[in-house]
């Protein structure tokens, strides 16, 4: 009888995991936090105050969910090789790369990879857009809905009355402000509450496939992908179809 041996190889840096965890938290919180706003007339929660302070919690959370994305971003031109837009984003052979892996898949003798496995970058950059569009609609939202940073002041200045310091201009209170400029905030606020609000139910189902297919990776073909992403090291049986040569 054949014996698999196991070889351990050192993948994911610090900053990628680091990122990983703030912002697996971040994401959870923000869900919360969100699912909180969106029901808070079945749980009771009626006052402007705790409305608004709702709101600003979320945003507090989304500042860290932003920062450490944004450095997540930028990391994707220094880090390692497998924390590189280069070896997420499809290039040329893509298209073989991922026929083979399903092909592998199908025979019952799944490929193995340093990196993500090619059904992994798909879903990985999927998962990347839709927080890059959480993150700047939730910003311009936090802008119009509470005047916060980076946004908020030029919404405030946007509406406030003729020789009113928007400085003065309080969240869900229309005084000092410009009846029809504030009617035409509201609209243009409309349209980035909905793409956030059906990005966040697309990001949820998301989460589900990723951590689905994480599960079925990690037990049909082995690589112990949910350890490697505080490790930062993967064991594979096989010779990764990734490696350096
Ligand atoms: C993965 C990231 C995020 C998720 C899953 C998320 C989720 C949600 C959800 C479910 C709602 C409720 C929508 C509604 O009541 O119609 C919401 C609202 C809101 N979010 Fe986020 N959010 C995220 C990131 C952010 C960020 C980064 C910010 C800003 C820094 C932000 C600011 C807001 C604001 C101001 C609202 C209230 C306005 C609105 O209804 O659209 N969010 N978010």
């Amino acid at each position: 009888m054949s014996e698999a041996i196991l070889k351990r190889y050192k993948v994911w840096d610090v900053p990628t995991r680091i990122f990983h965890w703030v912002n697996f938290t971040a994401v959870i919180l923000l869900i919360l936090v969100g699912a909180l706003m969106l029901f808070k007339k079945d749980l009771g929660i009626t006052s402007l105050d705790a409305k608004i302070a709702i709101k600003e919690i979320h945003v507090l959370i989304g500042y860290v969910f932003v920062i450490n994305l944004m450095i997540r971003l930028l990391w994707g031109f220094i880090g390692n090789r497998f924390a590189r837009w280069s070896s997420l984003l499809p290039g040329k052979d893509f298209a073989a790369t991922l026929a083979s892996y399903i092909a592998s898949i199908k025979n019952g003798e799944p490929q193995q990879f340093l990196g993500h496995n090619p059904m992994g970058r798909l879903a990985v950059i999927a998962l990347f857009l839709l927080l890059i569009t959480q993150a700047s609609t939730g910003l311009i939202r936090a802008g119009t809905d509470i005047y916060y940073p980076p946004f908020g002041s030029t919404f405030a200045a946007q509406v406030a009355a003729e020789g009113v310091d928007p400085v003065t201009i309080k969240p869900y209170d229309k005084t000092g402000t410009d009846a029809a400029k504030y009617k035409e905030l509201k609209a243009f606020k409309h349209i980035y509450g909905e793409i956030h609000l059906y990005a966040a139910y697309a990001l949820l189902a998301l989460i589900f496939l990723h951590i689905f297919a994480v599960v079925r990776a990690e037990l049909t073909e082995g690589g112990g992908l949910v350890s490697a992403m505080f490790s930062g090291k993967k064991v594979l049986s096989k010779e990764p179809e990734d490696l350096e040569r």
